[in-house]
């Protein structure tokens, strides 16, 4: 549909919002127009300026059409004396708010979220006399908030947040605020005295800040219609000094205080209607008070209090309860049952015991169940499969027992299942294929007995698939199924007692394997809701560690650990975004292939415990990514690759092959300068080499070694008396250069982890 009714003349008003228009926005409107209503309608383009200069314009309203750019005049408005209400949410300005936006003084509403626009609010805003609502939330105005703002004498409704401002808020001496958002900028200082001369105030949020000093309950004592209070993250301590005078309005709605250092929870006692209740990150300790259960069992829908030290919260009275978070808290006994309104509800890591109530598939809302890293028992209920809201399901490290729920039906929305680490028997339950929707999968370190379940490869959408530590066997065999488990990242089939070849036959397939995927640098993710999120144990560096957000990025095989034999195929250099690669602990024979060279993203390789033979392929000069390495426990033999990584590698990577040479290890190889056996004789005869070389190492020593010189010197004069010395010198310099070249490495580890930690 494309707009060509605005040239009608005597057409006032026009709203299509909603409808959708799909076009540019034309030029020439009638200048007759007074209501411009375009909201949701997909235009794109331009907004033409003339729009502004409309000279009858009241109401303006392009918002939500993402794909709309615009510029302020940079002059007076046409409009400016009529301009009643500008909606330009979600339209595109990239740039600076004009100094023009002073002349709108009949502006009663200002709505500019999400527009790109940033810099500082300029001071003519104080001449909008008649704004009642001024929203800026969520773009990239910095500077101080210009303290005219708050003496504007028609504003009721400030919400600058999410923007950058910076410096103290100065004084607010409006009389008609009653709602005050400025969460999530870079505001500091002590909280302004006169925001209790507010009495009016309804919402007031300062979190996300940099506010600091203590706050006492009596701050609030006047403001009588308070609803929504909001704290945390800044580095405020909320106080109740006086414990029986002062409380907490008993209007209170919302109440926001996370990471306020809250001990106790007096100060709520007269709240009635508490609907929202965040006081995670506290230090509330012990049992979450029966008064607080019977002042809100029919309101309260959000209750977090996870990050504290809570011993004991009686969920049962509370009959409205949507989303609980009480996680890392110090619960103990039974777990304690919520309402069937539930529909998210995280209780993870504290010391909970006993069954799981079966009355827990009553929650027929459940979204996400997180019980995980408690000690509950039992057998797992075979009816939490039925729940088919339920897109999380994590238990990992408890102790349950009894085989898999095999109730998983047809539409289920899981995504994520987690239940590693308990005693769970039996197979793993084919009515899994019915989860299309499932992305993980971690049944890792149970007692299950089973064949692999090539099935599973139907799963279009699986990333992660960890069976490790069970007790599956059999040799993997080859799909009969085209195009098996294109999505899987992480195969993790360690620690179980799998024969034969390596699976060639599912190497073939694994396409998310086979493909660097670019994208993949910036973590992307459906459907975290930000409330939870995914994580899986992984055995890489040589340690076990739980990858959380990372997890999506990471590409793991690992098989070690199984009775696989046969050759490494060498398909496997065709899984060229495999970033672990870990096939160590098996009965593989022949030759190293050399097209495990082509993995060129490849950060740990563990081919160790096996009985290869052979030459260390050059190729792997090449893997210049590779950090760990380990060939240890085969029958290798000839010269290690020199250059790039392996200056990095120690002995430990190769010890148990008695045929291998050169650096790290001591025996030599044939192609260097100097080498191991006969020549040390009569190099050292020839006093013009040897002087030379020592001329050398000198000056690489003073040069370029700084903290390790001391023992060179020391080693060097032991050496001089044996004998030995230009092999043992070798030695030294490139020990030396190694540890540099360690130190360096780390240092920049480092630096890559800092950058990866900032970015999630
Ligand atoms: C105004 O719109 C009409 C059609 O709607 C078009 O024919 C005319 O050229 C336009 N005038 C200008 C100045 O853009
Ligand atoms: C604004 O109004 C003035 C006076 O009516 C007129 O001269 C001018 O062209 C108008 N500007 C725009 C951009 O329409
Ligand atoms: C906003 O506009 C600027 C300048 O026209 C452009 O560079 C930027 O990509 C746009 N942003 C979006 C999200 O379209
Ligand atoms: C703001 O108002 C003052 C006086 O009312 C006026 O002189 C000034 O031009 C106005 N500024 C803007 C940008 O409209
Ligand atoms: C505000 O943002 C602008 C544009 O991004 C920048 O040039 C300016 O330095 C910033 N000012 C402050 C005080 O941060
Ligand atoms: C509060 O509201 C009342 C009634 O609307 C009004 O008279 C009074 O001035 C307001 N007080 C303040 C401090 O905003
Ligand atoms: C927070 O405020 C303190 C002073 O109270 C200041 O030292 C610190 O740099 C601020 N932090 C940030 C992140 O702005
Ligand atoms: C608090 O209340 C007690 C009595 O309940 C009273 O003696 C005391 O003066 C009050 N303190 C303040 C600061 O109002
Ligand atoms: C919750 O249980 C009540 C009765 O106990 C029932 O009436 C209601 O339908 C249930 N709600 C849901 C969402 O299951
Ligand atoms: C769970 O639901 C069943 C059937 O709807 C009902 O008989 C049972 O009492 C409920 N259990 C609890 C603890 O609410
Ligand atoms: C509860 O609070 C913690 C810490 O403040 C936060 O990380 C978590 O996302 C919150 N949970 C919910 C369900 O909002
Ligand atoms: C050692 O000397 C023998 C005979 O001189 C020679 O054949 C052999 O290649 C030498 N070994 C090395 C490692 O250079």
């Amino acid at each position: 549909m494309a707009l060509q009714v605005v040239n009608l003349t005597l057409l006032r008003v026009l709203d299509l919002s909603g409808v959708s228009i799909s076009s540019t926005i034309p030029l020439n409107f009638s200048s007759h127009f007074t209501t411009l209503v375009l909201g949701h309608s997909e235009l794109y383009g331009v907004i033409p300026e003339s729009i502004f200069h409309l000279p009858k314009l009241k109401i303006l309203d392009l918002s939500i059409n993402y794909h709309l750019n615009g510029y302020f005049p940079k002059t007076k408005w046409n409009s400016s004396a009529s301009l009643t209400d500008l909606n330009l949410q979600g339209v595109n300005f990239s740039g600076y708010l004009p100094e023009s936006l002073g002349y709108l003084t009949s502006l009663n509403n200002l709505f500019l979220i999400f527009c790109n626009i940033w810099g500082p609010i300029p001071e003519s805003l104080s001449n909008l006399t008649l704004i009642e609502y001024l929203f800026l939330t969520g773009n990239f105005l910095n500077g101080t908030i210009p303290s005219s703002i708050f003496s504007l004498p028609s504003l009721t409704d400030l919400e600058l947040s999410n923007n950058h401002f910076s410096g103290q808020l100065e004084d607010i001496k409006s009389n008609s605020l009653l709602s005050i958002d400025l969460g999530n900028n870079q505001l500091q200082g002590h909280l302004p005295e006169s925001i209790q001369n507010l009495v009016n105030l309804t919402t007031l949020d300062l979190s996300f800040n940099n506010f600091s000093g203590s706050v006492d309950v009596s701050f609030f004592s006047d403001l009588k219609h308070l609803s929504s209070l909001g704290l945390s993250y800044n580095s405020i301590s909320f106080t109740n000094e006086n414990r029986v005078n002062f409380t907490l309005p008993e209007s209170l709605l919302y109440l926001r205080l996370a990471a306020c250092e809250v001990k106790e929870l007096g100060f709520l006692r007269s709240v009635k209607k508490l609907e929202d209740l965040d006081l995670s990150n506290n230090k509330l300790q012990g049992r979450f008070p029966d008064w607080a259960s019977s002042n809100w069992m029919f309101s309260l829908k959000t209750l977090n209090l996870s990050h504290n030290m809570l011993t004991s919260v009686d969920l049962t009275p509370f009959q409205s309860l949507q989303t609980i978070d009480l996680r890392s808290n110090s619960l103990q006994g039974s777990l304690s049952m919520p309402p069937n309104s539930t529909t998210y509800f995280f209780i993870s890591e504290n010391n909970l015991s006993g069954e799981i109530p079966s009355s827990i598939c009553n929650l027929t809302s459940l979204v996400m169940l997180d019980l995980a890293r408690n000690n509950l028992k039992g057998a797992i209920l075979q009816c939490l499969g039925n729940i088919s809201s339920l897109q999380v399901l994590d238990m990992h490290h408890n102790s349950l027992t009894g085989t898999l729920p095999n109730t998983f039906r047809f539409g289920s929305s899981l995504r994520s299942l987690n239940l590693h680490g308990n005693k769970l028997e039996g197979k793993i339950p084919q009515s899994l294929a019915n989860c299309k929707e499932l992305q993980v999968l971690d049944l890792g370190d149970n007692h299950l007995i089973d064949i692999f379940p090539m099935w599973l490869g139907t799963l279009p959408k699986l990333q992660v698939l960890s069976l490790r530590s069970n007790e599956l066997h059999g040799s993997i065999r080859t799909p009969t199924i085209e195009n098996i488990f294109p999505n899987l990242r992480m195969l993790d089939l360690s620690s179980n007692a799998f024969t034969e070849n390596l699976p060639t036959g599912l190497f073939q397939h694994l396409k998310a394997m086979r493909t660097i995927d670019q994208t993949m640098n910036a973590p992307h993710y459906e459907g975290t809701d930000g409330y939870y999120q995914d994580s899986v144990a992984v055995v890489s560096k040589g340690f076990e560690r739980e990858i959380g957000r990372i997890l999506y990025l990471y590409t793991v095989i690992n098989l070690s650990s199984n009775k696989f034999g046969g050759q490494i195929p060498s398909i496997m250099g065709e899984l060229i975004a495999v970033h672990i690669l870990n096939i160590s602990h098996n009965g593989l024979e022949g030759h190293i292939s050399s097209s495990l060279g082509s993995l060129s993203l490849v950060e740990s390789l563990d081919l160790s415990s096996n009985h290869l033979v052979g030459k260390i392929p050059e190729q792997f000069a090449l893997l210049t990514s590779l950090e760990v390495f380990n060939l240890s426990y085969n029958h290798l033999e000839g010269c290690i690759p020199q250059g790039n990584q392996f200056q990095t590698f120690e002995n430990n990577s190769y010890e148990g092959n008695d045929g291998l040479r050169g650096f790290p290890l001591s025996k030599g190889c044939g192609n260097d300068s100097v080498s191991e056996t006969n020549d040390t004789v009569s190099e050292l005869n020839d006093e013009e080499s040897n002087s030379e070389f020592l001329n050398d190492f000198w000056k690489g020593a003073l040069m370029g070694y700084g903290s390790g010189l001391c023992i060179g010197l020391s080693i060097i004069y032991f050496m001089i008396s044996t004998g030995k010395l230009i092999w043992l010198a070798r030695i030294i310099v490139e020990r030396e250069h190694k540890i540099m070249m360690g130190r360096r490495k780390k240092q920049g580890r480092q630096r890559n982890n800092r950058r990866r930690n900032n970015h999630f």
